[in-house]
This record gives C-alpha cells, structure tokens and sequence, in this order.
C-alpha cells in the first residue's frame, strides 16, 4: 500500500514550484558521525548512554525566558542567532550529550500557505486552516531553501559553535501530526475536525498528506545539509488513531517520508506518543531510533522490536517534579529496562514541562552519565 505514495508525491508537487534542488544531492558529511548520541542511534558501543531531553531549550530555563521577553516565538525561531543562542543553552547549563535546533515543528506550514502565530497563553492559531478539499490544492510545496532559510542558517552557526562530540538534531513534524495542526487550526484535545475530515475526504486527506510528504522529506534532508547529524520526526498526535486508521491514513505516507530521508545520510528517530498498543507498525514505518513515551515500558518494546532498532526514552515528564528519591528510582527503572543491548538513549517521554525545576534536570543528565559509564566498565 505503501509503494504508491513515493513514486507519486515528490515530481507532482515538484512540477508545481520548480526543483528542489537539496534533495538530489549527495548527502551531507556529519561532523559528529561519531559522537556518542550517533553511535546509540546506530546500536555502536558507547562509554555512557547519551542523554537529552525534548523541548530540552525552553520556558522551564531563566536564560530562555529571558530572550523570549523581548522576541516573540516566530521572531526568535526566524533570527538565526537568536535561534542559535537558544538551542545552546542547555548545552552548556545541562551537559546534554545534543543540540536539538531551536524551531518548532510549525513553522513549514507558513511556506505552504498557512498563516500561524503563536498566541501567549492558549498555543499556536493557525488563522486559516484548511476545511475543505479545495483548501488542500492552495497549500504550496515551496523549498526549505527559501522558506526555512532562518532555521538552516541557524543550523550552520549551532554546528560551528559544538564540539564534535555533541551532536546536533534538526527535527520536523510528522505528516498526520501537521495535517491535524493544518485542519483544526490550533491544538485540540480530540482531533475531531482533523479525523473527521480524514474520514470524510479519504482523497483530499491523501493529496494534503502527499505535499506534507514532500514538504517535509525536504526540509528534512536540507537540515542534514546545512549540519544536522541527527533528525527526529515528531508524530506527537499519531495515538489520537487507533491501529487501523493508523495502517490506512498515516503509515502509507509515514513509510514514504522515512525512505525519502534516507537520502540526507544521517540517523533519523522516528517518535510518537500514545501509539503503544501498535509500536511495532509505527516502527516498520522507518527510522534507526524508535522515541517511546512513557506509558510502554522500554522492555515491553525492545522485546516487540528486537534488536534493530535503537531505542530513546522514555521517563515521564512529571518525575522532574517528584523528589530526587522518586526522580532516581524512575531513571533507574528507566535504564534496567532499557537493558544492557546497544542502542539505548535516554530521554523523556515526552516534552519538558515549563514548571520543571532546573536544578532536577542538571542532576538527571549526571546521573544517566555516572550510572550507565560505571556500567560500561563492570
Ligand atoms: O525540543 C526542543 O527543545 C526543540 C524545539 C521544539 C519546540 N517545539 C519549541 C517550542 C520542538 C522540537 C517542538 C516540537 C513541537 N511543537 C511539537 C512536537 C513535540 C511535542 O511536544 O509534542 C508540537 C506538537 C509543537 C506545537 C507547539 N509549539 C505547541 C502546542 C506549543 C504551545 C504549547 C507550549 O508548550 O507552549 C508550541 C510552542 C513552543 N514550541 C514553545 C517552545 C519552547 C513554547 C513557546 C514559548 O516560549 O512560549
């Protein structure tokens, strides 16, 4: 079912706004292809478990509210030394072993048409969504070359500033979890709008899915380009479907997506949320590294997967918020079910939370560093 998506999606939309010139290129040389975050993510030997933490930049950091004080969320993701300065920051006040570059997984949605903004308080407002199956022919599939020039720029600066050890993760959204964004407009606690368009309009969903795919594989391998060792696509919606509709209207376009990417020559972790009960057909849809979170114990999933995938994970965000007695018996269990197999990086389940203190966070990433090192030498 898959077969037909590839062959089809990138010459139609490339006729329509000329060639993507990134993705034919050779793929680019990754500086940090031997870091330690890279050698997890292709199950290599490493002398601790590489740690970092998603939204690992953010509200919960003084030195992030202070920058976001004075620019808003569009302009500092736009400004790439802003954006650069940004994605540094838990670098340096952390000790995480990545980057991962300052964007959201948003903002491709503006070069195809969409108009977002990011209203303080209630989240991102998309002011016109699409509705209609007519909606769906306006959305464009213009180059990230010329509408992500501010994150790509930013990559080059962040790859200049890192030392070779640290890796950094150039990310985008998953195809289903954009098409929800594009259709509901907002954030939404149900997906109704989205899902019942997608039932509704099996053909527009596909030719919406279809210039995601295109849009996205794009951006993508031109992050690698511009200096990404690592990328994530983040399907952080995909476990508002159960499995069939997962099988029918995601993994077709997912597997498409993942085989394009293949081209940047880098790593990719293919993470979602909620998609426990059908990990094993969000893992056949590709990547090296499968991002679980935190309600599939790492146990469960190695055994389901085996060993050819590498796995990130998966503490829930909230033990930040516990005392450490509580934080280091969840890490704990996080890493013993993660098991002894390479290819393990630790992460948490999901994003970081704002009210997380950061004095936890420091004490996790040493944590993971000491425990797993004096592991690798037992
Ligand atoms: O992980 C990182 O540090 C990299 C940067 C990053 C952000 N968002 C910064 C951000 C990444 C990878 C994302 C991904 C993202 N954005 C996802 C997928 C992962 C997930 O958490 O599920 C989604 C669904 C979004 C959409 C989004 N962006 C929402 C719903 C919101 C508002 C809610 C919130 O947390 O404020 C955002 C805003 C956002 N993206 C912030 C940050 C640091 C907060 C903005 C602020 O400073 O006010």
């Amino acid at each position: 079912m898959a077969a037909g998506v590839t062959a089809a999606t990138r010459p139609a939309a490339t006729h329509a706004h000329g060639t993507h010139a990134v993705a034919g290129e050779a793929p680019a040389a990754s500086v940090a292809a031997d870091s330690i975050l890279v050698r997890a993510c292709r199950r290599q030997a490493v002398p601790h478990t590489p740690v970092w933490l998603m939204r690992q930049a953010g509200r919960y950091m003084p030195e992030y509210r202070a920058i976001r004080a004075r620019q808003t969320m569009l302009e500092a993701i736009g400004d790439p030394a802003t954006a650069a300065e940004i994605t540094l920051q838990p670098v340096s006040a952390l000790g995480v072993d990545a980057a991962i570059i300052f964007s959201d997984i948003l903002p491709p949605l503006v070069g195809m048409g969409l108009e977002l903004d990011f209203v303080a308080g209630t989240g991102p407002h998309i002011a016109n969504p699409v509705r209609a199956s007519r909606d769906v022919d306006m959305l464009g599939t213009p180059p990230a070359e010329q509408t992500m020039r501010g994150t790509l720029s930013a990559i080059r600066l962040v790859r200049d500033a890192l030392p070779v050890s640290t890796a950094l993760i150039g990310f985008a959204g998953a195809p289903f979890t954009l098409a929800c964004y594009a259709i509901e407009g907002g954030s939404s606690q149900r997906y109704e709008i989205a899902k019942s368009f997608m039932y509704a309009e099996p053909a527009a969903w596909g030719r919406l899915m279809r210039r995601l795919v295109t849009v996205l594989a794009d951006y993508l391998i031109a992050q690698a380009r511009a200096g990404a060792d690592v990328l994530q696509v983040f399907d952080s919606w995909a476990g508002a479907l159960g499995p069939h509709d997962y099988a029918r209207y995601v993994q077709p376009y997912n597997v498409a997506l993942y085989r394009a990417v293949k081209a940047a020559g880098v790593p990719v972790i293919n993470f979602s949320t909620g998609t426990g009960a059908y990990i094993d057909d969000v893992a056949a849809c590709g990547g090296d590294v499968i991002g679980i979170d935190w309600r599939t114990p790492l146990d469960d999933v190695r055994a389901r997967l085996g060993d050819k995938k590498a796995i990130m994970g998966n503490l829930d965000p909230i033990a930040l918020l516990a005392p450490w007695r509580e934080l280091k018996a969840q890490i704990d269990d996080v890493l013993a079910r993660a098991g002894s197999t390479p290819g393990h990086i630790f992460n948490l389940g999901h994003g970081i939370l704002p009210s997380t203190p950061v004095d936890s966070v420091r004490r996790l990433v040493d944590y993971v560093h000491q425990v797993t090192a004096a592991d690798s030498h037992a």
